[in-house]
């Protein structure tokens, strides 16, 4: 398990009335587009599900356009590239997984699409792992291509610290230091992860009062009936 307790940071979504917000998730999404997707990918991301952020169709179709998607075969039986429909999933910024290794120094990028429910800790783990570089104390050698995270199992991690102060220009004007872009694509991979994580609480709280009312139901009830005898 991690060896270092994770950062203080809470997020909209968490507790029994939790829900996502929209406005972090969306700048998390353009931390995602603009930087992670170079070497991850996230391949149950569809781009039509980008609407339960607030993207019109427009928008989608325009951020779907950006992307080219293998398809085929056309009639010579050949694959070809064209640009990503909105009922395309996110493309690998890889062929295959080779490639993906080649790339990075032999290590492996994760698909996005579930990591924040699928690494102990969750969004809080990936917020600390994003903040978490830093100098190796003193003693400690890191071979070329690993790097120092406080936050990662064993420390030495195959990717390179991914965001800097202003490295996505936000298009709402929150100043996209690294612990809000950390936050916001935090909140963006637990949304990817569990989309439906909403309405999964609406319906547990829905349940638990529906069986209060059925509670006192029985109970009013059973006073009824058994009011005759003494
Ligand atoms: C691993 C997130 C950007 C390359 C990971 C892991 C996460 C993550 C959560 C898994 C750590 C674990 O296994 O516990 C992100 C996010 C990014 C981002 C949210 C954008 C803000 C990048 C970029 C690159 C990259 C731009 C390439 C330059 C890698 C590699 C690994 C990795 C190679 C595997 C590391 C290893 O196993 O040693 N990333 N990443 N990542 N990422 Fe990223």
């Amino acid at each position: 398990g991690p060896t270092e307790a994770l950062p203080d940071v809470s997020f909209s979504h968490e507790g029994v009335f939790g829900s996502y917000d929209r406005a972090a998730a969306q700048r998390g999404f353009q931390v995602f587009e603009q930087v992670c997707s170079a070497c991850h990918s996230a391949k149950y991301l569809t781009f039509r599900n980008l609407a339960d952020l607030g993207y019109n169709e427009d928008e989608i179709k325009a951020i779907a356009a950006k992307k080219q998607v293998e398809d085929g075969p056309d009639e010579n039986g050949d694959m070809f590239q064209r640009p990503a429909a909105a009922s395309d999933a996110w493309p690998s910024p890889y062929a295959n997984d080779n490639q993906a290794r080649a790339s990075n120094g032999g290590a492996l990028p994760p698909d996005l699409s579930l990591l924040a429910k699928a690494r102990l800790g969750g969004e809080h783990y990936i917020y600390a792992l994003l903040t978490g570089y830093h100098e190796a104390p003193a003693g400690v050698e890191v071979r070329p291509g690993l790097y120092y995270n406080k936050y990662f199992p064993g420390h030495m991690i195959g990717m390179p610290p991914p965001l800097a102060n202003d490295m996505v220009p936000y298009g709402d004007n929150t100043p996209a230091t690294v612990q809000q872009m950390s936050h916001d694509v935090s909140v963006f991979l637990t949304w990817l992860a569990e989309p439906k994580m909403e309405e999964r609480k609406q319906m547990g709280i829905k349940s638990i009062l529906f069986l209060l009312a059925l509670t006192i139901l029985f109970y009013v009830v059973k006073r009824r009936i058994w009011a005759r005898i003494h």
